[in-house]
Formats: C-alpha cells, structure tokens, sequence
C-alpha cells in the first residue's frame, strides 16, 4: 500500500523560465529523491485549467508536449514519478462537478487569485454586475478544478509556492464540505511549502520574473543557450556603481543577481557571502559569473529537453504520457468507485 500521495502541477504555457524552475518545479525532482519507493508521485500538466483563458489549439498542443519535455529534462524519471495531461484523466472534471455541488460560493469569491485576474485589490468588494458579465465561468470555479485535481489522486501533500497555498485551503475546504455530506471519504492534503525562492525580472528588478513580460530579456527560460543566457545578463538592469555589493535597499538590481548566483552556487553561499567574494569586481565580469553559473546548471537540462522532445519525433514525449495517464487513471478510478458509491451515482 502507499502511505503518502504527492501530486503537482503546471500549466502548459511555453518553456518555463527560472522563477517557475526554482520556485517550484525544481521542488518536484527534490521529492522524487528524498521520498520513499512507497510514495506515490503524480505531476501533471493541466491543460483543462490553461483553457480558462483563450489559447491557440496548436500552441496549446506544442506547449503540452514540451511541458512533459521539460519535467523529463529537469530530472523527473517516469519510472518514478505518474507524469500526465489532465485532461487525459477525465475523473478530474468528474470530480470537479461533484464536489461544486457541496462548494461555498462565498468562498470562491472571496480568492484572491480570482480578484487578481480581474484585476481587482485584494480587498475589493463583491462584483460589480457589469463585470460579471464578460467573466467565464471557468475562471471563476478553477480552485474547484483545482481541489479535484488533488483529491482525486487522494493525495496527501501538495508542493506549491506561497502564491497558491490559498488554494490549498479551498481544497481542504472541499474535502470537509464533501465529508460533511457524504461521510468522511476524501483524504485532506497537506501543503508543501516550497522554499521561497523569489526570482526578480532581469528588466525590472522590483517585479517578479513572469512570461506576462513584454521584454523577452527580462527572464532566462530553462532551455536558453550560454549564449542567450550571457546576453540576458549583459543586457539585465544594474546600478552605475561598478563594483559588487549586496545591499537589497539601495542596490536592488545587483542584490536580484547575487541571489540568483547563490539559487545555483555548488557551495550553497549566501547572497551576502557571494557579494564579499566577488566584492572586488566590476559589474561586467560579475555578470559573465552569475551567466556561467546558471548555464553551467541549465546546459544538461536544455541538451535533455531537445533529445527528448526530437525522440522519435515527439513519439517518445507522447509515450511516457501514455503511460502516466494511465496509472493516473488507475489512481483517480479508486477514488471515483468510493465516491460515487458514497453519492450513490
Ligand atoms: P508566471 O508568473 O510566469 O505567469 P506562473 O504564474 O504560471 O508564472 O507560475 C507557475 C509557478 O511558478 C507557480 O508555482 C509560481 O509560484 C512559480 N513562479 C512563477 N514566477 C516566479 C518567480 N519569479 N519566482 C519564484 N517562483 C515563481
Ligand atoms: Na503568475
């Protein structure tokens, strides 16, 4: 039998960059090797949540294959880990409408992601009717798609950044609204709470690393080039004091970077410990370290994506899908039989 059910995960949405590998997937290749061979480990590309906002259906396919690409390159062993589309269980959706109709509307309306996506302050009122109507209704009971992403797998932890951990409670919040009406049947997850890891755009400093950037440059995807990578970096904002210091308050810029250098430092130093050690040297040559730095950590990851994602063509991509759907299936079945039994379905 299996004692802890791990599920994750990402959105089909183009390569990753470095804020999405270091604040979470990098996470997913850490449980893979610290849990035990009775731990079940499901990662997932959710393509039924990517469609909440309009996609281009060939895009869309592209960005599916690559993303099963990527969790291979970045060291996820199929052997080991159940890595599948969502949509190709579809007890996901089932789930899903089961547990809507014992979900707290108030609830979801008072998420914050929800508020964002509309840009609206988090503590924003109730919705204006004029804004309600050009709102989908998907967008709005994502979290529900979400909880039944995780309950189905019955999974007992969940690694997800702090942006998400509300939604992790929603989902908890399903598994007692559910319990309450049909008995104590659902299996409450636990939240893993990634190491923050916050990666600064190389553009605009005091923003968040995001594909919602305009400026390519701003952000470094995990299968750039040395020589894309040593561009970025060269190009990326400082401060016109030539030398290196961290100093968050007046030198933000230079400080995003002496983080970034120590997410990929071999000896584990601190920012403030790299900053002492490369106090001498002028901007130039301190970009050219960090740049060798994380092309030294993505080289093997890009060469791995590209000879995964050529296999055979993309044959071999579609393969390990293949199969992780299938134990997926397998997994979520088991807890369809129980719930629908407990429904009476
Ligand atoms: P984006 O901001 O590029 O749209 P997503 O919202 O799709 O990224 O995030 C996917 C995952 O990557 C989430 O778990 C999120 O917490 C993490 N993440 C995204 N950007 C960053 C960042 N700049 N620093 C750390 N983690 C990030
Ligand atoms: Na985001």
């Amino acid at each position: 039998s299996t004692d802890h059910v791990i599920f994750s995960g990402i959105q089909p949405t183009g390569v990753p960059h470095l804020g999405n590998y270091l604040g979470a997937l990098q996470q997913w290749v850490k449980l893979q090797e610290s849990s035990s061979t009775a731990t079940r480990l499901l990662y997932s590309i959710v393509d039924l949540h990517a469609i909440t906002i309009p996609q281009d259906p060939r895009l869309l396919k592209q960005w599916k294959r690559e993303g099963i690409a990527t969790l291979l390159a970045i060291g996820l062993d199929p052997e080991r880990s159940i890595l599948f589309y969502q949509s190709s269980v579809p007890a996901h959706s089932e789930l899903m409408w089961i547990l809507s109709t014992t979900a707290s509307m108030g609830y979801l309306s008072r998420m914050t992601q929800w508020k964002s996506k509309l840009s609206l302050p988090e503590d924003a009122s109730p919705l204006e009717e004029s804004s309600k109507s050009k709102l989908k209704l998907g967008l709005f009971s994502y979290p529900v798609l979400q909880a039944a992403d995780i309950l189905v797998h019955r999974a007992t932890h969940v690694p997800v950044g702090e942006d998400q951990s509300q939604h992790l409670e929603f989902s908890r919040e399903c598994v007692t609204n559910f319990n309450h009406a049909y008995g104590p049947r659902l299996v409450s997850p636990k939240t893993i709470l990634s190491p923050a890891k916050r990666v600064m755009s190389l553009q605009e400093p005091h923003l968040k690393m995001s594909k919602s950037h305009s400026d390519p440059r701003s952000r470094i995807l995990i299968t750039d080039s040395a020589k894309e990578i040593h561009q970025k970096l060269k190009t990326a904002l400082t401060d016109s004091i030539n030398s290196v210091s961290y100093d968050p308050d007046n030198r933000p810029a230079v400080s995003n970077l002496l983080q970034l250098l120590s997410h990929f430092d071999a000896q584990g130093r601190s920012p403030e410990e790299l900053g002492k050690v490369h106090a001498n040297l002028g901007l130039g040559a301190f970009k050219k370290i960090v740049a060798d730095t994380i092309s030294d950590h993505l080289d093997p990851i890009r060469k791995r994506w590209h000879e995964v994602m050529q296999e055979g063509n993309g044959a071999y991509v579609d393969h390990v899908e293949r199969i992780g759907a299938k134990k997926a299936r397998d997994s979520a079945d088991a807890t369809m039989a129980i719930v629908r039994e407990a429904v009476g379905l």
